[in-house]
């Protein structure tokens, strides 16, 4: 019986990454939300590896707090170079056979897919190791990928920048730091690398060579995307990487059926959903987990944070934070919903008004100005222009419930605990006291509010 190839991945995060010139390890610098080890775990995952270990160095133990538990460490004491970096993983996998991909903590745009076809290069082939190179404009910095003059489908060696000659450094095709080496082959010459190079590092690279005496293929799968391999050394790489992974998320929206005005100035989160024919106008952040159903039209000038909207929902020049809204519900200019708020369908809250905690039913209005803060607020009620719920005493929240069809007038200052019965209306400037329970179908004025009359049956 023919057993699968197995695969696992080795990830080099080792170092401290110096020209971040950031007191966060590099690989934990986020990007697209996400660490960048996050995104490397993520593409090797999705491309197959069952087993991933990590080479854990510059603060050890605060990186590996951030892993998820099916994920090995060990521990490179000091950084003598990505050979011997993938060294310390050996005592761990000896007894394996099969591939490993080998990829750098630092490079988060390699694409799963791409890691697929490196793989299958590495497997047609043959190959004892398989590098996934690049050919790019500007190769500053990278080894470069030195071909077999005889058959150059192969590789004969990868030379460090600082060690290369000048013909050697006119080489457009580069070193990604990925690679798929088969495992019993990679073991029996990594021991054999030598450190005699310009930085006293034992290079991953020299491998090639080694492999090649031993009579052994070594294969390169050229990715056709160049902005894949950038590694990320500084902030300025830090924002391009950050750039290529959110036009990605941007074009698969868009492929999916959502119109993105202008892919510049919109930035979408990895895990973000966004329904079909759904509008997303200049200078929107969706981030976290927000899922935004179809038909919205979100922005100009909007972030909606792990906040959930229904279908046909409007939204502009606002901020949502852990929000849940129903369908149809409108939202802005200049409103700020805050965590715990939940909004049923049909409800409008417009100019410049401020949730937090708080429930509001189906239908109703807070148009101008207000806040409303841990209150419920029952179907089809109307919050007048500048309505504030006092809900802080100076040591504690509290509570107010505003009934169904209520009415407040302008001004209203509902000082928590309070309630407003169903369908009772308050005058413009009431003060309702806290532990006032305004009855149903009355109207209060005031300050502070007394009970006036009993409301008319027609009057709103
Ligand atoms: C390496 C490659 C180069 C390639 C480039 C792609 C070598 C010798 N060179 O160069 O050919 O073009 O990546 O980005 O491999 N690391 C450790 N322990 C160490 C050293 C490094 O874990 O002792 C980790 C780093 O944290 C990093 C990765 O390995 O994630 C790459 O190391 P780095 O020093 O950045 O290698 P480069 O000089 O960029
Ligand atoms: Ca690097």
């Amino acid at each position: 019986m023919s057993k699968k190839r197995k695969l696992i991945a080795i990830i080099l995060a080792a170092g401290e990454g110096t020209r971040m010139k950031s007191q966060t390890p590099k690989v934990l610098q986020t990007l697209a939300g996400r660490s960048l080890l996050d995104w490397v775990l993520r593409g090797a995952r999705y491309a197959g590896a069952g087993g991933r270990v990590v080479v854990l160095g510059h603060e050890h133990e605060r990186v590996r707090k951030t892993l998820p538990s099916d994920v090995a460490t060990t521990v490179q004491a000091r950084q003598l170079g990505t050979g011997h970096a993938v060294q310390t993983a050996r005592a761990g996998l000896k007894n394996l056979s099969g591939d490993v991909l080998v990829l750098c903590g630092d490079a988060p745009l390699i694409r799963p897919q791409t890691l697929k076809r490196l793989l299958a290069t590495h497997r047609r082939l043959g190959a004892a190791a398989t590098v996934l190179t690049a050919e790019v404009r500007a190769a500053r910095g990278y080894g470069r990928v030195v071909r077999d003059t005889q058959d150059p489908r192969w590789v004969a060696r990868i030379v460090e920048e600082r060690d290369a000659s000048a013909a050697e450094r006119a080489i457009r095709e580069i070193n990604s730091g990925a690679y798929c080496f088969s495992l019993p082959l990679l073991w029996k010459v990594l021991g054999r690398l030598k450190n005699s190079n310009r930085k006293r590092e034992y290079y991953l690279t020299d491998v090639v060579e080694l492999l090649r005496r031993q009579g052994e293929k070594v294969a390169a799968y050229r990715t056709p995307e160049e902005n894949e391999i950038l590694g990320v050394n500084t902030r300025q790489d830090l924002a391009r990487a950050g750039s290529v992974l959110n036009q990605r998320k941007l074009q698969a929206l868009m492929d999916s059926g959502v119109t993105i005005w202008d892919p510049a100035s919109t930035w979408v989160d990895p895990d973000v959903k966004v329904g079909p024919d759904t509008e997303i106008w200049p200078g929107t952040f969706l981030t976290g987990s927000t899922v935004v159903g179809r038909k919205n039209r979100i922005g100009p000038q909007t972030h909606l944070d792990c906040t959930r909207t229904g279908k046909a929902v409007s939204i502009r020049y606002s901020i949502l934070e852990r929000s849940v809204l129903g369908n149809y519900v409108r939202v802005g200019p200049f409103s700020h919903l805050r965590p715990g708020t939940k909004v049923e369908s049909y409800v409008v809250i417009g100019n410049y008004a401020e949730t937090n905690r708080s429930r509001i039913k189906q239908g109703v209005k807070i148009g101008h100005m207000s806040y409303i803060g841990d209150a419920t607020v029952g179907r089809h009620a109307n919050i007048g222009a500048g309505v504030i719920t006092a809900n802080f005493d100076g040591a504690r929240k509290h509570a107010t419930r505003i009934g169904e069809q209520a009415f407040l007038g302008s001004s209203t200052v509902l000082v928590a605990p309070c309630s407003i019965g169903r369908r009772a209306l308050t005058g413009a400037g009431a003060v309702v006291k806290a532990g006032t329970r305004v009855p149903a179908e009355t109207v209060v004025v005031g300050v502070p509010a007394r009970v006036l009359k009993k409301r008319a049956a027609r009057s709103r």
